[in-house]
C-alpha cells in the first residue's frame, strides 16, 4: 500500500478524492491536512470530517493548516484577510451530517513538517487545494521534499482557466504558493491540470449507478456529484450535457490507475504579477521549450477509468 497525504479545501470534488483515498484498499491515507479555498478553512476542515465520518471513517486524522494565501490579504485584487468565498458549486456545508470527531490540535504545518522529517516509507503528497499549506512547509524546511516519493496536484490549465479566464482556481488563489511549490525540486511532479479533468466528466447515469451500491460512499458520491452537475447544468460551464468534472478525484484515481490520465514532460511556471494572468500555469510547450521539465502534466483523462474506480472502490 501507498501512504498518502492528502490536503484539502473540500469542496464536493475535494469530498470525492477523500473517499476514494480512504477507502481504496491500495491506499493509506495517513491523513487528511486542509486549507481554505472553496470556503474558508472551519468549513473545509468541517466538511472533511463530515466525509470521513460518512464514510466509517473518522479514524482518519485531520489537521487544519492555512487560513490564507501565504503573501497576499485574500484572493488576488481582494483586500480581506481571510479567504472567504462560499462559491456555488459547494456551499459552505456539505450535505452530511454534522461530524462527532474534531480536527487535531496539531496544526497541518506542524504535523506535515513532523511526519515528513520522521516517516520511514515514502509518502505521497496530494495536494488539491491552494498550495499555502504545502508552501508553508517547505519555506520551514525544503529537505521535506526528500520524504516525498511523488507530489500530485490537481491545478492550473493551459488552454483557459476556471477563475479567470487564465487561472485556475487553486493556483489562483495562491500564486506565490504554488510558485514556490513548482520550484521546490519534488523528485516527480504530476499536475493534473482543468485540460484533463474537464475530459473526466461523470454524468447522471453514471451517479444513479453509484447511488444504486447501496453503500454509505456510493450514496453520498452521487449526491455530491449530482450537486456538481446541477451547479454546471445551471451555468457554471456545461461541457457535456447532465455531467460535471471531478477535479480532485482524478489525482487519486491516479495513484491506483496510472492510466486514468495521459501526461508529458512540461516546465511549468506560475505567473504571480500579471493583472490579467496572475494565477496562470505557464506551460512550455514549444518545440524548442527552454529549461528542465519540472513536472508531468496530464492532457488527456478517461473518464471510463474513473467511473469504474469509483464503483469498484465504493461497492464494498
Ligand atoms: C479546483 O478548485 C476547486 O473548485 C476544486 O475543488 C478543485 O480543486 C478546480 O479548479
Ligand atoms: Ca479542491
Amino acid at each position: 500500500t501507498r501512504k498518502v497525504i492528502l490536503d484539502v479545501d473540500t469542496g464536493t470534488d475535494d469530498a470525492v478524492a477523500i473517499m476514494l483515498a480512504a477507502l481504496h484498499p491500495d491506499l493509506h491515507l495517513a491523513a487528511v491536512t486542509t486549507v481554505s479555498g472553496n470556503v474558508p478553512l472551519p468549513a473545509t476542515t468541517d466538511n472533511t470530517l463530515r466525509v470521513l465520518d460518512a464514510i466509517g471513517r473518522p479514524d482518519i486524522p485531520v489537521h487544519a493548516g492555512l487560513a490564507h494565501p501565504v503573501a497576499r490579504r485574500g484572493f488576488p485584487g481582494q483586500t480581506h484577510f481571510e479567504r472567504d468565498s462560499a462559491r456555488d458549486m459547494h456551499g459552505t456545508s456539505l450535505p452530511l451530517p454534522t461530524p462527532v470527531t474534531a480536527a487535531r490540535e496539531e496544526s497541518a504545518v506542524e504535523f506535515l513538517l513532523h511526519t515528513l522529517r520522521t516517516t520511514t516509507e515514502p509518502v505521497t503528497l496530494v495536494p488539491v487545494g491552494p498550495l499555502s499549506t504545502i508552501a508553508t512547509v517547505l519555506a520551514a524546511d525544503p529537505s521535506v521534499r526528500d520524504a516525498v516519493d511523488e507530489v500530485v496536484i490537481m491545478g492550473g490549465a493551459h488552454a483557459h482557466g476556471n477563475v479567470t479566464p487564465s487561472a485556475e482556481f487553486n493556483v489562483w488563489a495562491d500564486p506565490e504558493a504554488a510558485a514556490m511549490v513548482f520550484s521546490a525540486g519534488f523528485p516527480r511532479l504530476t499536475l493534473v491540470p482543468l485540460d484533463a479533468t474537464h475530459q473526466a466528466l461523470v454524468n447522471r447515469a453514471d451517479c444513479a449507478r453509484l447511488a444504486g451500491l447501496g453503500t454509505a460512499a456510493g450514496r453520498a458520491a452521487a449526491g455530491l456529484i449530482t450537486r456538481r452537475i446541477d451547479a454546471y447544468s445551471a451555468g457554471h460551464g456545461v461541457h457535456a450535457p447532465d455531467s460535471a468534472p471531478v477535479h480532485d478525484a482524478v489525482c487519486v484515481a491516479y495513484l491506483v490507475r496510472p492510466e486514468v490520465i495521459t501526461t508529458r514532460p512540461v516546465r511549468v511556471e506560475v505567473e504571480t504579477t500579471g493583472a490579467l494572468t496572475v494565477g496562470r500555469t505557464v506551460m512550455d510547450l514549444r518545440p524548442n521549450a527552454t529549461g528542465e521539465p519540472n513536472a508531468r502534466v496530464a492532457f488527456g483523462a478517461r473518464a471510463e477509468v474513473l467511473v469504474d474506480l469509483l464503483l469498484a472502490t465504493f461497492g464494498e
